[in-house]
């Protein structure tokens, strides 16, 4: 429910991807926004206001002169208290008619009329969304302040190939998500470990953890939210990054090791989230271990790099955040660990509550003292953790 108590005007202009906005709607709906639909003329040709209404449980206007409207002010007293206007999807022609500023339907006039931020996802073939006219649109309304999202390339429902096919609505909605968040982190470079590592006994077998990556992630995506540049080391996992964060993916503890020291001198905050392997294989076999051949394999161990504390260590570093995952003695793990790898915050969590599954519980401790956030959906966390985050930086 990250856009519970927001609200949306969604406008839908012509062009067949404004069958994809009925979808949109639905997940705006889904994740709690107030979501009021304004079609155009033209996109009415493509689905009816019908399907609007029935996803968005409220009338959808597309004429300026809709009698339903007591005072005739459907352009005013529609948007004014919208959050953000959407514009998904958002055709050549509508661009061209709102970066000159016209106001020739009440979709146009409710732009021009707007005291919101206005987004676009643009939707085209792709020679409309090549030619010149477009491009200089596009750059007006970039340099009028409005966010341009898209358009992705692909085949076309034209069966051409190109760039102007819209954002996926789940695409779409992460980026209304992030628009609307509280910018707590604005222009900080957050450097993050994430994920389990492997490391390899012979080329098919390996040492390794629990840990999904979904804490991690659930961060990454939660400081891009908060208007950082993420960056996301990340051990193997089973999903991809979340949307806007650059993801290095590694292997081996070594190789987060490297990936990390290398971005870590340009980085305002680290966070380390991953479960890192203590210990990899220092006689790895070239090839598979047979059985039956030398009698049970010897496998010696050697430790890794405390990637954590190499990176508190490094003068001016980076504001640094540990994470300690215990099965028991939380708090007494938690703070020696935070002492021994001289970091100013580590957030605490039990396995039993926070390994693997979608739930966490965390506890932070800090110079301040000890804060503890209920048990909660990690993405939930991740923002509180942010927000604790940005409160200890903002005091340095
Ligand atoms: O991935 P999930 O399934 O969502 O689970 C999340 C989690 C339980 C893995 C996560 O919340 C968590 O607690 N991660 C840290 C795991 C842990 O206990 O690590 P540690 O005690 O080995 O290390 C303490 C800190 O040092 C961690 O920040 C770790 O990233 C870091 N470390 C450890 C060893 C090492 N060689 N280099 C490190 O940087």
């Amino acid at each position: 429910m990250e856009l519970k108590g927001r609200s949306v005007i969604l406008g839908v202009t012509g062009g067949i991807a404004a069958y994809k906005a009925a979808q949109l709607l639905r997940l705006l709906r889904k994740r709690g926004a107030e979501v009021q639909v304004a079609m155009t003329e033209g996109a009415t040709h493509f689905v009816t206001t019908t399907t609007f209404q029935a996803l968005s449980g409220k009338p959808v206007f597309s004429d300026q002169w809709d009698a339903r409207m007591p005072n005739g002010m459907a352009h005013i007293d529609l948007s004014r208290q919208a959050d953000l206007i959407l514009i998904a999807p958002a055709s050549a022609d509508f661009l061209a008619r709102v970066a000159c500023g016209m106001a020739d339907d009440l979709l146009a006039t409710m732009v021009l009329a707007r005291d919101c931020p206005l987004l676009v996802a643009p939707a085209m073939n792709r020679q409309m969304w090549e030619n010149p006219a477009t491009r200089r649109n596009v750059a007006q309304l970039a340099a009028d302040g409005v966010r341009v999202l898209g358009p992705a390339s692909g085949e076309q429902a034209c069966g051409e190939f190109g760039a102007g096919r819209m954002w996926e609505p789940e695409e779409i909605i992460e980026e209304v998500i992030a628009f609307l968040a509280p910018k707590l982190l604005d222009g900080k470079r957050v450097l993050m470990t994430a994920g389990p590592t492997f490391e390899a006994i012979d080329p098919v077998r390996g040492i390794t953890n629990l840990s999904s990556g979904r804490m991690g992630y659930a961060l990454a995506r939660a400081a891009r939210h908060a208007g950082a540049q993420v960056t996301l080391v990340s051990g193997p996992v089973g999903f991809s990054a979340p949307q806007g964060v650059d993801c290095v993916n590694v292997v081996s503890a070594l190789e987060m090791h490297e990936a990390v020291m290398a971005h870590a001198a340009a980085a305002d905050i680290f966070i380390g989230v991953a479960a890192v392997a203590d210990y990899r294989v220092a006689n790895v076999a070239a090839h598979k271990l047979k059985k039956d051949v030398s009698g049970v394999p010897v496998i010696e161990l050697v430790e890794n790099p405390d990637i954590l504390a190499t990176v508190a260590a490094l003068k001016d570093g980076p504001f640094c955040v540990g994470f300690a995952a215990e099965s028991s003695n939380l708090e007494e793990y938690a703070q020696a660990k935070r002492r021994r790898k001289k970091i100013p915050l580590i957030a605490a969590n039990l396995i039993q509550d926070g390994l693997g599954g979608e739930n966490n519980r965390l506890i932070l401790f800090d110079d301040e003292g000890v804060h503890p956030l209920m048990l909660a959906p990690k993405s939930v966390l991740a923002s509180q953790l942010v927000e604790h985050i940005a409160y200890l930086t903002g005091k340095m």
